[in-house]
């Protein structure tokens, strides 16, 4: 059957009526591509499967929540959304504001987001505010004018967007016929690894309480698609790792700038993921998350955006730490793709080589390629 969309797939388990129409541009059903090489490059008896998140209409993982933050606001009779955003909020809120034909008003630190999700925001139609100051500045006047203002919030503290985003957790799930032993992923504002943890709970959950989200109407806890839930492991860049230390980062910093958050929302939310599931947060040193993007790039083929890469970074070190396990299955979240960011894609590669229009010169430049 034609695939329409994660809502029309999960409407028995999302907080939807059987007449709500979905704002939809046939997102989710990513693919969870094994990583063949990896596990021999780093040494380790462990199979990772990336869930590339990248392969969404907007090329990250923020389409899972949009549809249903948006598909909830038009329903509510909303005429305008408004977000904070590093970059791929924004850019999922145009473009679902613009199939749902509502205004968008999206705040951006100025300068701090990747070239390719601005070119979004503003190609879809929605009104980019650039502000001087951070996400999380951003993220507090959201809510302070959402207060007084005809505009509904669509950030993660918008409870229908960790709704949609859960839904990885259950297409994981039917990947690998249960949960894997672990769930990798980065922590920016913590609003998708509470998702995930959402999912990942209900999956296991035959409770048929009514959910407090919709009264009932979806009975999304019905049935146990899963025998366990994995340990969670949530990565943050180290310039902007407010997680590992405990308070808020006053000015974070950190080449991933789609984690470049220094006071996540869903803070209490994501320390009770981790508690519950055993797992752990770490941190990534920035050089560390651009080796392992240009490794995901070269030796697999997955071309991810950096903060994507803090989750297989961070991984390996906890390998090589000890502190995961061999003979695990580890799931990793790509969150987004790496042709958002140009920039620090082409910054950290050698130029191309220019030559004469030649077969000469091309031969040349073959053969020292090849050594022959
Ligand atoms: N990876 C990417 C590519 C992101 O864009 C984000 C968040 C995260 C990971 C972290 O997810 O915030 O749920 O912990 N980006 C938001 C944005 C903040 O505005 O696009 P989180």
């Amino acid at each position: 059957m034609h695939y329409t969309g994660l809502i029309e797939k999960y409407r028995d388990r999302l907080p939807v009526a059987a007449g709500t129409r979905p704002v939809s541009l046939n997102e989710g059903g990513t693919p969870l591509i094994e990583l063949v090489n990896l596990p021999r490059l780093i040494g380790k008896r462990v199979r990772i499967f990336a869930k590339f998140e990248g392969l969404n209409p907007t090329g990250s993982f923020k389409d899972r929540g949009m549809t249903m933050a948006v598909t909830k606001a038009v329903e509510a009779g909303a005429r305008a959304i408004i977000c904070a955003s590093t970059g791929n909020t924004s850019a999922a809120a145009a473009a679902y504001a613009a199939r749902a034909g509502i205004a968008c008003f999206v705040l951006i630190p100025e300068g701090k987001i990747a070239l390719g999700k601005l070119a979004q925001a503003m190609m879809h139609g929605s009104v980019v505010i650039q502000i001087r100051g951070n996400f999380d500045d951003g993220m507090r006047l959201v809510q302070e004018i959402a207060k007084t203002m005809p505009v509904s919030i669509v950030n993660s503290i918008n409870p229908f967007r960790l709704q949609g985003q859960k839904t990885i957790a259950f297409e994981v799930i039917e990947a690998l016929g249960d949960a894997p032993d672990y769930h990798a992923l980065p922590v920016g504002n913590a609003g998708n690894i509470t998702a995930h943890w959402i999912g990942y709970s209900e999956a296991v959950c035959q409770n048929t309480l009514a959910c407090a989200l919709c009264e009932g109407r979806c009975g999304h806890h019905r049935t146990k698609i899963a025998t366990r839930r994995p340990i969670m492991l949530g990565y943050q860049a180290a310039g902007a790792a407010p997680l590992l230390r405990g308070r808020p980062v006053e000015n974070p910093e950190t080449v991933a700038t789609a984690i470049r958050i220094g006071n996540p929302v869903s803070w209490q939310q994501a320390v009770a993921a981790q508690r519950e599931s055993g797992g752990w947060f770490g941190e990534c040193a920035d050089e560390e998350i651009l080796r392992v993007q240009k490794l995901l790039a070269q030796a697999e083929g997955i071309f991810c955006e950096p903060a994507s890469a803090a989750s297989v970074a961070g991984l390996i070190q906890d390998l090589n730490a000890g502190r995961v396990k061999e003979g695990s299955t580890i799931a990793c979240t790509l969150t987004g793709h790496g042709l958002k960011d140009p920039d620090t894609a082409i910054a950290q590669c050698e130029a191309p080589v220019t030559v004469a229009a030649e077969r000469g010169a091309i031969e040349r430049v073959i053969r020292e390629n090849l050594n022959i």
